[in-house]
């Protein structure tokens, strides 16, 4: 294999210049939002985050290329070199993208293989890292590389006979038959060469690029690489609900930041607000925070006796913080009960308080808190339970008014956007507190994350960029490959909670 410094410079080609004509909407499907964001700044994430691209392109509707520039603008994707309009086709498309590709600085525009391309569908906004780096090596060897996946259906070829419809002509042997996904991954001047000949067919017609090559250069081997049952194409109305409810499950994990004094810069001397900052979670948050030199205010119950449920002791709270040092950077909310059992058998006091600690509070603190935040710039940090996304038996209260969390996270960080305040929520996952010992007693050490851990990352994610997102902190498993992603760990977690619950 080529070694790291020697190797060519990969381009990867967003092919967003369709219209979606299958979902039916004004806009092209690219422009609609999944989990708050549109669905073409999701793919253009991966791609600035891939190790492995070195430069992306956007070839982009032509009527709305100006949205995909805001989009690229705002999100400050530094990979992207530029937003062009895209064609009538999918192959014209390709076609003014290879011309863009060869034109890149860094370029020998006659030359070959000098680059990468990969081309990807913008409405696969699922794409994992893994996919693009096995492209990227499978190229070190060959010049075409197709990413596809084994058919879990029967394909069955049909033809039409009059007003009578469609009858079986073949079924072909399913156990070699495969879905092609993209990126599809070429030497510059491979599918250069391919779409000339193309070009010089009357009859062209494809509606991928790998399918030019193995037509008009049949002797270049196409590779295929495995991609992922995930990695849908947005392509009919119901794809948008399902890759929602991906995404949904996916969330992020915590960005991590590197060096102490990444923390001491960005801490010292901010204000920080910890509700529920008595003990757990909360707690280790407030120490670390200021330990890194913040101003911190642990406000709980047991320690300054604050009640998050009472909106006049957090307006309190707020007013002293800011009175005492000018202003709130951070707040974060930690509190919650969790009392588990029946609801028919749950008394009213027990419903009063899930609703007033759980949902309320939050809620009050978060008012409160907009106007010191739009001062700052600052974030709100909420917490979620990993019981959220499915309701569990036993755990009615918890995990409804848990699953609040995430939507007002959402809904406030849209809300919010304009005046510059971030809104995130953490998930994290079993976490040794002495909330949890209350309601489950010792559990076997070793099974629980522990409270230290899920601080950290939470002040890893008040330090991001981030805004509306989830934010999963996760055990790490020992078995999982070094660069699983968040979403196949917690496709791997389901799959485990399943396990549990039948075992
Ligand atoms: N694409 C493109 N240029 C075109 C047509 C399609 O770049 N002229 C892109 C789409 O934006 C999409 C990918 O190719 O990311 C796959 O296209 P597909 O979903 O099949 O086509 P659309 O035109 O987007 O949708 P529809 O067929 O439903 O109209």
């Amino acid at each position: 294999m080529t070694s790291r410094t020697a190797r060519r410079r990969t381009v990867a080609v967003v092919l967003a210049g369709g219209t979606g004509q299958r979902i039916g909407l004004s806009i092209p499907k690219q422009l609609l939002k999944i989990a708050g964001k549109p669905i073409l700044e999701h793919t253009l994430q991966i791609f600035e985050a891939a190790a492995d691209v070195d430069d992306v392109l956007v070839l982009m509707t032509p009527d709305h290329v100006a949205e995909a520039q805001r989009i690229v603008t705002r999100a400050g994707f530094r990979k992207v070199h530029r937003v062009l309009a895209g064609g009538a086709t999918r192959s014209e498309t390709t076609t003014l993208a290879i011309r863009a590709a060869a034109a890149l600085p860094g370029g020998d525009e006659g030359g070959d293989e000098d680059r990468n391309l990969l081309f990807h569908d913008a409405v696969r906004p699922l794409l994992s890292q893994r996919v693009i780096t096995e492209c990227v090596e499978a190229l070190e060897r060959y010049r075409a590389v197709d990413v596809a996946i084994p058919s879990a259906d029967t394909v069955i070829v049909t033809r039409t006979h009059g007003d009578d419809g469609e009858f079986i002509t073949e079924v072909p042997d399913r156990a070699r038959l495969r879905r092609g996904q993209t990126p599809q991954g070429f030497r510059l001047s491979t599918i250069r060469r391919a779409y000339e000949l193309a070009a010089a067919d009357p009859l062209f017609q494809a509606t991928d690029d790998c399918s030019v090559v193995v037509k008009y250069l049949p002797d270049v081997p196409v590779h295929v690489v495995m991609g992922d049952e995930y990695n849908m194409k947005i392509t009919q109305p119901v794809d948008v609900f399902i890759a929602d409810k991906l995404f949904q499950l996916a969330s992020t994990t915590a960005p991590a930041h590197s060096g102490e004094s990444f923390y001491r810069d960005r801490l010292s001397g901010r204000t920080l607000l910890v509700f529920g900052g008595s003990y757990g979670i909360g707690a280790d948050i407030a120490r670390i925070a200021e330990e890194y030199g913040a101003r911190v205010y642990a406000l709980g119950r047991s320690t300054t006796g604050t009640h998050v449920e009472n909106p006049d002791q957090v307006d309190e709270a707020f007013a002293r913080a800011y009175a005492e040092t000018g202003r709130i950077d951070y707040v974060v909310n930690t509190a919650g009960v969790l009392r588990i059992g029946r609801l028919d058998a749950t008394d009213n006091a027990t419903v009063r308080e899930a609703m007033e600690v759980n949902f309320l509070a939050p809620v009050n603190i978060a008012r409160t808190a907009y106007k010191y935040l739009a001062e700052s710039g600052g974030q709100l940090l909420l917490f979620t339970s990993s019981s959220y996304t499915r309701g569990r038996a036993e755990y009615s209260l918890y995990s409804s008014t848990k699953a609040a969390m995430v939507n007002l996270t959402q809904a406030l960080s849209d809300e919010w956007a304009e005046d510059g305040i971030r809104v995130n929520c953490v998930n994290p996952e079993r976490t040794a507190t002495p909330m949890r010992t209350k309601a489950f007693g010792q559990e076997p050490g070793g099974s629980l994350l522990t409270s230290e851990t899920v601080a950290r990352s939470s002040l890893d994610v008040l330090l991001s960029a981030l805004t509306g997102h989830v934010i999963d902190v996760r055990q790490q498993d020992p078995t999982a490959p070094g660069n699983a992603s968040g979403f196949e760990k917690a496709l791997a977690s389901v799959l485990h909670e399943q396990a549990d619950v039948s075992s």
